[in-house]
């Protein structure tokens, strides 16, 4: 049996037998498939078909309430806003169905709508069974509200509702529906959610915990990828009957992946929050940032360069999981009092590797700020990496302090984790951006 009809006949117990990846790679089969129509996916849709109801909480009450207490609070943190996103999205999707500029797009978009009111009803069984939130749906998603984190308000309940009443206010625009899809499939279900669920589902099954929520949410992710498929496909469609349709996406991601971004700045600046699942802040980047460009090059997008972002500064004092330093941080602690910017570009080609760089092309920026400061440019390009003075043309731009940068250097926090915390700002192609690192690390032999 191949992947896809493995999936498409699992039953809610089998599903929680799957590996995560093994979702993902049946997310990645339907949006690369061109043979896959939006009619093969509402098919999909009656075969898979499950109950919310039919799931029996029991194991997975005692397996929460003996979870450790830091653990279950950093779970609630990213459930609460699974929660509270199924709930937006079910609220939210009607223009959708009603703007839509094809029969097909609609027939789709129905069967849809009812699976984000079966998620929404799957998180608030959990919620209240398992988590023990009383009262009603409306009682328990105020009681954990104050979970979001502010980059989630934005990205829910501001900018998804404008985009939504765009699409209601524009009825069959291609261009206006493109971006909606952009905003909702895209963004929201490609970008977002697909991350939360391979990691979370890998969390439960590493540690045999939670198997009716496994099984559940194996089968939202199941779902999501039929969602996220039909997303692409539309586009697909829309942008052959009209090309302005790929600016309208563009101009969606480049309004919206900042928002998605600040979603994940964690609470009380305690990176922990990230790294409960057992991932660490740069994966998660690398993964959203990859599930994203792989959807938007599916529906033949190029990636948009983003304009400067910088997320807003986390007063916090940050704790940082343990983790281990890089080759290069483990050779520039111990100097951090002598280390310059300077000193560090005058550096940099000796710890450049040639095989972590292999294909890539690039111009990167550094505007430094402070006492020591300046700009760098350095120029990676078949295999050699070059320092030139800036400013110039630039792929990616990184604008930092020098305390930020000497901190990066020597370990004290990694880019990611910088930029998290409002420390830096960026600006062009990310997906050049995230390659950056790969060039200057060794490579394992
Ligand atoms: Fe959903
Ligand atoms: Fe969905």
């Amino acid at each position: 049996m191949t992947l896809d009809e493995r999936v498409d006949a699992a039953s809610l117990q089998d599903l929680a037998s799957f590996d995560p990846d093994e979702m993902v790679a049946d997310l990645d089969q339907i949006v690369e498939s061109p043979k896959v129509s939006l009619r093969d996916l509402y098919y999909r849709w009656e075969r898979t078909n499950w109950s919310a109801q039919q799931l029996d909480f029991t194991a997975d009450k005692t397996d929460w309430d003996a979870l450790p207490s830091d653990v279950a609070e950093r779970l609630l943190w990213v459930m609460s806003m699974f929660f509270h996103g199924e709930e937006c999205v079910t609220a939210t999707l009607a223009p959708w169905v009603d703007s839509a500029p094809s029969e097909e797009m609609q027939l789709f978009l129905a069967t849809q709508l009812a699976d984000e009111a079966r998620h929404t009803v799957f998180f608030d069984r959990f919620f209240g069974e398992v988590i023990g939130a009383s009262g009603d749906m409306r009682d328990r998603l105020e009681w954990c509200r104050p979970r979001v984190s502010a980059g989630f308000e934005k990205t829910f309940y501001e900018m998804l509702p404008s985009v939504a009443k765009e699409v209601r206010d524009h009825p069959r625009d291609l261009a206006v529906f493109a971006r909606g899809v952009a905003m909702y499939h895209i963004l929201l279900e490609g970008t977002l959610a697909v991350p939360g669920q391979k990691f979370i589902l890998a969390f439960c099954r590493g540690r045999d915990v939670l198997p009716a929520f496994r099984s559940g949410f194996t089968a939202v992710a199941r779902d999501e990828s039929r969602h996220v498929g039909a997303g692409v496909r539309i586009l697909q469609e829309l942008i052959a009957r009209d090309p302005s349709c790929i600016d309208a996406v563009q101009q969606l991601i480049r309004e919206g992946l900042p928002h998605a971004i600040h979603q994940f700045q964690p609470p009380n600046a305690d990176f922990t929050y990230l790294t409960v699942l057992g991932y660490d802040t740069v994966e998660l980047f690398r993964f959203g940032l990859f599930s994203l460009n792989k959807r938007l090059r599916a529906a033949g997008v190029p990636f948009p360069k983003l304009d400067r972002v910088r997320l807003p500064v986390l007063e916090a004092e940050p704790t940082f999981p343990d983790r281990p330093l890089t080759a290069v941080q483990e050779l520039m602690r111990p100097m951090r009092d002598q280390i310059t910017p300077a000193l560090v570009f005058q550096g940099l080609p000796m710890a450049f590797n040639p095989a972590g760089a292999k294909g890539l092309n690039g111009r990167y920026q550094f505007d430094i700020t402070g006492e020591g400061g300046g700009t760098w440019v350095v120029a990676i390009k078949d295999g050699t990496c070059e320092i030139a003075a800036g400013p110039g043309d630039f792929d990616w731009r990184f604008e930092l302090d020098t305390d930020t940068f000497i901190g990066m250097t020597t370990g004290d926090f990694m880019g990611q984790e910088a930029f998290m915390l409002g420390r830096v700002t960026v600006e062009g192609d990310p997906i050049l951006g995230m390659a950056f690192d790969q060039a200057f690390t060794p490579s394992l032999e």
